[in-house]
């Protein structure tokens, strides 16, 4: 017997680095790179498209390339017959990331060409994962709420068509900005949890679907991208300013993560943050919900002091995608809408690096215990 007392394990696979990667930087000093493109660049200069055609091929698209990719992937947003009737019939206890999480799945049973593994066949794949999840998630909320499922228009990208399939109404322009930036912003972001599942399951030669279903399980957690749902909980606990430190006080003297703050890379703040703030300050004055942002940025101010942490991508995202009338249980699913392309691209990069990702660990329990046959236990 070998014994492996002796090996290193590191909790949490903190600083672990499991494979290199081309597709974003997350640097610890708070800046956030997607192929070499600093964040603040991409979120201020180019589209939601143009980011996933980077991922995917790794460069900015000509204009013409970008309107082959935005055509390409309004073509795909529709729905198989076979999506649609499940999701009539799901459980409505079921949560929107459990039902995105079976559709998903459920997707590449309806693949067209699910026999072809080459990287066009996966690029293909990947296109098609990054316009129809977004329409999942709009028509599980049509669904839900008795309301008429819209086709999305020719004439419109995904991040606008996204809003309207979801609300079934034009978004008016700054929201056109804003559903860009927020799917800009939440795109990529290194090897975080859910894109970790996703190349663990694409290193076993597992499919894209099967690999963009671990992902999802993963995101929905707390700890990640369901955070942001928590988020609004907790705003919502939160009656005035006045309360706010004693609620902070509170949540850190019971050993309570509060949601929607602190991060395992980061140790400046989260270079999204900015944006978000500031588009969740707009986004409130304009629907004269202020008093929310106070509170956010009060909050903000309480745990800094506090705790020395940082807010994270999810903070202002809730109240960013609270003000577009997103009801919480689908922050989540919005979330997953847009790391759809991170997914994917990673997926992509995955199987080409072709190695399984199977760590090891070091077991810490008995050995050569007596066994006793079950009448006698
Ligand atoms: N609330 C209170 N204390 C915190 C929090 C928080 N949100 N985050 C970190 N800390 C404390 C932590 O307890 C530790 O304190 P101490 O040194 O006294 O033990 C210290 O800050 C350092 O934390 P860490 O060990 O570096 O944190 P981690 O890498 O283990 O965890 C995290 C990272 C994101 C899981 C954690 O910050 C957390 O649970 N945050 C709340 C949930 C959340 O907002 N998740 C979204 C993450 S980012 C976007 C995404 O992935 O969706």
């Amino acid at each position: 017997m070998i014994n492996n007392h002796n090996r290193v394990v590191t909790r949490g696979l903190r600083d672990v680095a499991a494979a290199e990667t081309e597709i974003s930087f997350v640097d610890p000093m708070g800046t956030l790179y997607y192929l070499g493109y600093n964040i603040d660049d991409l979120v201020e200069h180019v589209c939601y498209e143009e980011v996933v055609y980077l991922l995917l091929y790794g460069k900015l698209p000509t204009k013409n390339e970008l309107d082959d990719l935005r055509a390409q992937l309004v073509s795909e947003m529709t729905l198989p017959e076979a999506v649609i009737n499940c999701m009539k019939s799901v459980p409505l206890s079921g949560h929107p990331m459990e039902v995105l999480r079976t559709e998903v799945s459920r997707l590449g049973m309806c693949d067209s060409d699910r026999d072809y593994k080459s990287e066009e066949a996966n690029k293909r794949r990947a296109l098609r994962l990054v316009a129809k999840v977004p329409t999942i998630v709009a028509t599980l909320h049509r669904l839900r709420t008795n309301q008429q499922i819209v086709a999305p228009k020719e004439e419109l990208g995904v991040p606008e068509n996204f809003l309207y399939l979801f609300r079934g109404k034009p978004a008016a322009n700054e929201e056109k900005i804003v559903i860009d930036r927020y799917m800009t912003l939440h795109a990529d972001h290194g090897f975080n949890a859910s894109t970790f599942a996703a190349r663990v399951t694409a290193s076993t030669n597992s499919d894209m679907y099967s690999a963009v279903t671990s992902a999802l399980g993963t995101l929905k957690g707390p700890l990640h991208g369901g955070a942001s749902e928590k988020v609004m909980y907790m705003l919502d606990d939160i009656n005035t300013e006045e309360e706010v430190e004693d609620y902070i006080q509170g949540m850190l003297d019971d050993k309570k993560k509060i949601m929607g703050f602190g991060h395992r890379i980061y140790r400046a703040e989260d270079p999204r943050t900015k944006h978000l703030r500031d588009i969740a300050e707009n986004l409130c004055q304009r629907t004269n919900s202020l008093n929310l942002y106070n509170l956010c940025t009060m909050i903000e101010n309480v745990v800094r002091e506090k705790k020395k942490i940082f807010p994270n991508v999810d903070f202002y995202a809730a109240v960013t995608l609270n003000a577009l009338g997103v009801p919480f249980e689908f922050f989540t699913p919005f979330f997953a809408s847009s790391r759809v392309s991170g997914w994917t691209a990673h997926v992509l990069e995955q199987y080409r690096d072709a190695v399984l990702l199977r760590p090891s660990s070091m077991y810490v329990g008995k050995y050569g215990r007596p066994f006793v046959p079950i009448e006698q236990r």
